[in-house]
């Protein structure tokens, strides 16, 4: 299976650009014979909104926007396609994630963790990640700043995901690091699609990967370049949770050890 990451910079508020620059991915990663694509966070929109007016201007429908339409078509073709949308609902808005597969839209994952002023335009999700289902493999989703809680990784691991698909707007220089671990730990792959460039004075690090089980970049890109990276992978690898000959990455956690992780502070 092939999988790829697309690193682009979207503009600022300009959907009309953003759809032409997704576009011409979804042609590279088509004319590659990518399987699954991973687009950055609120890659519709930009990222470094001024007020709620912005945001709003900015955000899209997912039954109805255009994004959603170039997006679900890309992904009639036995393929599966997940981005970063800013997404209008009647509660509000949201900083989302929607996958399509085989021309249709399979869930949208709605970012828990929101960065700095994310939490001024969006409302935080209120469900648990999804893992979809997709050519015999399961894939779950998570969005940029949950990166840093490792919860969510290991909630994805725990529901099956064999491969994490990330959509990301980076701005600390952690993250793509702290995904090696995040692969070690619950021994999946994970593919994180960055964007680049600055927006108001907030500077993205691109650096998009895709990591095996143990922590391996199989691929990545540089900090500033526009491209698709991909890689084959097999997600059944994922299957393997010994990470030596007598310790498995389920089996031997203690969970009622840690009861404080569940509990609110
Ligand atoms: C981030 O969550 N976009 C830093």
């Amino acid at each position: 299976m092939r999988l790829a990451v697309g690193q682009m910079e979207p503009l600022l508020i300009d959907a009309y650009e953003n759809l032409l620059r997704v576009k011409s991915i979804l042609k590279k990663a088509e004319d590659n014979q990518v399987d699954v694509l991973v687009l950055p966070e609120l890659c519709n929109s930009g990222y470094a909104f001024e007020n709620m007016d912005e945001a709003k201007f900015a955000a899209e429908e997912i039954s109805q926007g255009s994004f959603s339409r170039e997006l679900r078509s890309w992904s009639k073709a036995d393929r599966l396609v997940v981005a970063g949308i800013c997404e209008r609902t009647r509660r509000g808005l949201f900083n989302s994630a929607a996958v399509f597969a085989n021309g249709t839209h399979i869930t949208t994952y709605r970012k828990i963790h929101l960065f700095m002023n994310e939490k001024d335009w969006f409302i935080s999700g209120d469900e648990e990640p999804p893992v979809v289902d997709f050519k015999n493999a399961k894939f779950g989703v998570m969005i940029c700043f949950d990166w840093a809680f490792p919860e969510i990784s290991r909630v994805l691991m725990l529901k099956g995901a064999q491969v994490i698909l990330h959509p990301a707007n980076l701005v600390l220089p952690y993250c793509q690091d702290a995904m090696i671990t995040r692969s070690i730990e619950n021994s999946v792959f994970t593919a994180t699609a960055n964007r680049v460039g600055i927006e108001r004075g907030i500077e993205f690090s691109g650096k998009s990967q895709i990591t095996n089980t143990i922590g391996t970049r199989l691929a990545s890109l540089s900090e500033d370049e526009v491209e698709l990276a991909f890689v084959d992978i097999d997600p059944h690898v994922a299957d393997d949770k010994m990470m030596t000959k007598r310790n498995h990455v389920i089996s031997d956690r203690k969970p009622e050890l840690y009861s404080r992780l569940v509990r609110s502070y």
